[in-house]
């Protein structure tokens, strides 16, 4: 992003485009540089931007600019916080060089990752073909850092059903997992497209009807700023439907004993936020384990003693330990996956 841009999505989270249309982004996309780059790089109006592992270019920034990288502003705008210890800022913003550089990009070809997942790595156009190589009539986005238990499950199946009652013939579902930067006590992307795999294998979701690609994204936890670019991103991939439930991309609060973010405001958000409009959002109610019937379900007040809140801190303490988790709450395959993670974790 050129300053122009970095300005429009910090302050106004959304961009006006050289056509006069608006379109919502509410997270910057940015890179940093030090001030012994920026010498380096001087009056020059082009430079080529190289992987640290191979050395090799990878892509090309022209007409670029260099501005300054406030980073307390850029903080505070996209967490609604500066407290101390927030996820992704220590590691792409506080430790970031003084200065942003932006400009025309042009990428000379995809990205590889070699990490074995590259298969799952579609791009945003690959991810359209894809969907009408399968003659989908409605397409819907479920974005997730976390393992698939059976509420996320319910809240795409539910979905699923919906649309068949809305008259869509073929409605496809994209699972789309983030596989950027997620905070050290989240399960790592290549464990949890295990995991993802076994909730397909075992019919949980069904893969006749289901697209899963791996959505490149790092997580900053910004909450209702942040599940604007998650449900953005969803529409250049193809999506016109969007699932959002409890807390998106929320988190605790690093210094204080809350929720950082209320849990009902991303879904509030999303529904009234500028540029998304062509976008049905589709807002979920909790889902929590239902003691009564042994399975997961949407919570509800009347009957709240029958239900069973599993937070992650809980999910993870009981993999941990290799407990099992009540019946139904996720695919006993899918839950094998966790527990070989963790014990692949063991102190050493
Ligand atoms: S997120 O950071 O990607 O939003 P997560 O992977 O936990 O986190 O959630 C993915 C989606 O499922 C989000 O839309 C979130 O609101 C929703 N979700 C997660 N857990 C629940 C739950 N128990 N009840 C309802 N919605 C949920």
């Amino acid at each position: 992003m050129r300053e122009a841009e970095f300005l429009q999505t910090l302050h106004f989270n959304s961009l006006r485009l050289a056509d006069g249309s608006l379109v919502n982004m509410s997270v910057p996309i940015v890179l940093a540089i030090d001030d012994a780059q920026k010498r380096a790089i001087g009056d020059r109006r082009k430079v080529a931007l190289v992987d640290p592992n191979t050395n090799k270019p990878i892509a090309i920034l022209s007409d670029m600019e260099i501005y300054h990288h406030n980073k307390e502003e850029r903080i505070a705008r996209t967490w609604g916080t500066t407290a101390p210890g927030l996820p992704y800022v220590e590691e792409a913003i506080t430790n970031a060089g003084n200065w942003l550089i932006g400009g025309d990009l042009e990428v000379i070809e995809p990205i590889k990752y070699n990490d074995g997942l590259d298969q799952y790595r579609l791009s945003p156009a690959q991810l359209r073909e894809e969907f009408s190589r399968r003659k989908a009539d409605a397409v819907f986005a479920f974005q997730l850092r976390n393992p698939v238990h059976n509420g996320h499950a319910l809240l795409m199946t539910d979905t699923r059903r919906r649309l068949l009652k809305m008259g869509y013939k073929n409605p496809i579902l994209l699972l789309h997992p983030l596989g950027g930067y997620t905070k050290a006590d989240d399960v790592p992307l290549c464990w949890r497209m295990k995991q993802h795999e076994k909730v397909l294998e075992d019919g949980v979701l069904n893969p006749e009807t289901t697209v899963i690609s791996i959505f490149p994204s790092p997580m900053h936890y910004a909450g209702p700023t942040e599940v604007q670019w998650h449900a953005k991103a969803r529409i250049n991939a193809g999506a016109n439907f969007y699932i959002v439930g409890r807390d998106p991309a929320g988190m605790s609060h690093p210094v204080e004993k809350r929720d950082l973010y209320d849990a009902d405001h991303g879904k509030k958000v999303l529904s009234m936020a500028p540029g998304l409009e062509r976008l049905n959002i589709l807002p979920f109610k909790v889902a929590a384990y239902d003691k009564k019937q042994r399975k997961m379900n949407f919570f509800e007040p009347s009957r709240k003693d029958d239900f069973l809140f599993i937070s992650g801190t809980k999910m993870r303490t009981l993999a941990r330990n290799r407990e099992n988790p009540p019946d139904g709450f996720m695919c006993p395959s899918g839950w094998e996956v966790l527990v070989k993670y963790y014990d692949n974790l063991a102190p050493g």
